[in-house]
């Protein structure tokens, strides 16, 4: 299915290899804890899941930051944990501490889980979609995302966020074989769900390898780039002409075989990599995005303004999306998330 090119997107205008100036920004997680009339939604519903599964509520989140900000797109509001959920694994947010999961740990684990397109749990995120849509100007595009495999095997595997995702790791070294099933059921879970969100209307896709960082090369090379290759290639196989961001996190020099080898159309920057080496290293293969720290988000003042000019000045003259290098934080003041977008959108080109 050919998709119709929206009326002046800068962003998809970017993801096309287009310069823009002033580049498009928006944020990973721009809805979230840091704004009030989400902490409000929030309160309305006892589970960050229910949150998730509520359409109309989902849908109203997602658009509170484009209220707010004049941001270049919108991404829908979920989580990268409802593809467990969705395999029929317990996945459950408790407030303060994060996601806890019924680890899966061996082949009979596996065995439990459901069948990638056997059941409808992630049909509430469609639904979010197609609601967002409808509201959404021409202009912002919509991004639907998922968790790389990897990343999402480490939650799996480890029941909870972890330090090093030493439990995933260690099964992977121990019994490849049966780790690759793993990743080859969420490499098929990860498809079925991106396609489902495209067909509802989601007009991007971004891939989050939050944790790419913790795998050595060849590790990286088996349980990242592989598997995002094939989601990538099953996606565009019924989809051709979706852009897609790939997020490795944390990956540092192995970034640029990952813009090479995986088939994404654009690659998201951490914190942590040096400006000129994105600029040489990547931006001169694929379209770039990131990378300023969050944490600079938090502390604004001149100090904001002073990186957002270093970012803008080495790569606004290529194609660029400007974001942070990881999500916004909960506490994150709003004015300087304001202060961020107008100083992007009003420098002198
Ligand atoms: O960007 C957006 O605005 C869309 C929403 C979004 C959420 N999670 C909502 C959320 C997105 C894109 C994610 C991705 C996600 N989720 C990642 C990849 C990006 C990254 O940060 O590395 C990961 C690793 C997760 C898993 C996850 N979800 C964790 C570890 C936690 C707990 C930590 C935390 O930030 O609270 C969550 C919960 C979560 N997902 C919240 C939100 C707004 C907070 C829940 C709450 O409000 O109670």
């Amino acid at each position: 299915m050919l998709r119709v090119p929206q009326a002046q997107s800068p962003l998809l205008e970017a993801l096309a290899g287009q310069t823009n100036v002033p580049p498009p920004i928006w944020l990973m997680r721009q809805a979230g804890r840091y704004l009030p009339e989400y902490r409000e939604v929030r309160s309305k519903v006892s589970s960050f899941l229910d949150l998730c599964r509520t359409p109309e509520l989902a849908a109203e989140i997602t658009l509170q930051p484009l209220r707010r900000f004049d941001l270049d797109a919108a991404i829908v509001f979920s989580d990268i944990l409802m593809v467990p959920y969705g395999l029929g694994q317990r996945v459950e947010f408790v407030e303060g501490e994060g996601p806890r999961l019924d680890p899966v740990r061996d082949a009979a684990g596996i065995a439990r889980l459901n069948s990638p397109s056997a059941d409808n749990a992630l049909v509430p995120v469609y639904e979010t979609i197609a609601l967002v849509k409808a509201a959404l100007p021409d202009r912002v595009p919509l991004i639907g995302f998922c968790g790389a495999p990897w990343t999402v095997a480490t939650y799996m595997v480890e029941g909870q966020g972890s330090k090093d995702q030493a439990e995933a790791r260690l099964w992977a070294y121990r019994d490849r074989a049966t780790f690759q099933r793993l990743i080859d059921i969420l490499v098929e879970a990860s498809a079925d769900y991106l396609v489902g969100q495209l067909k509802a209307g989601a007009d991007v896709l971004q891939i989050f390898d939050s944790w790419a960082g913790s795998l050595p090369e060849e590790e990286f090379a088996r349980w990242c780039i592989v598997p995002t290759k094939r989601l990538v290639e099953r996606v565009k196989a019924e989809m051709p002409d979706v852009p897609v961001i790939g997020f490795p996190r944390g990956v540092g020099v192995l970034a640029e075989c990952y813009a090479k080898e995986t088939g994404v159309d654009a690659i998201g920057c951490d914190t942590s990599m040096p400006i000129g080496w994105i600029r040489d290293g990547l931006q001169s293969l694929l379209p770039v995005q990131g990378n300023l720290d969050p944490l600079l988000l938090v502390a604004g003042g001149r100090g904001l303004d002073e990186r957002t000019e270093v970012i803008l000045a080495a790569l606004g003259s290529g194609a660029f999306i400007f974001n942070l290098g990881h999500g916004i934080r909960p506490e994150t003041p709003i004015e300087n998330v304001e202060r961020l977008v107008s100083f992007v959108k009003n420098r002198p080109a």
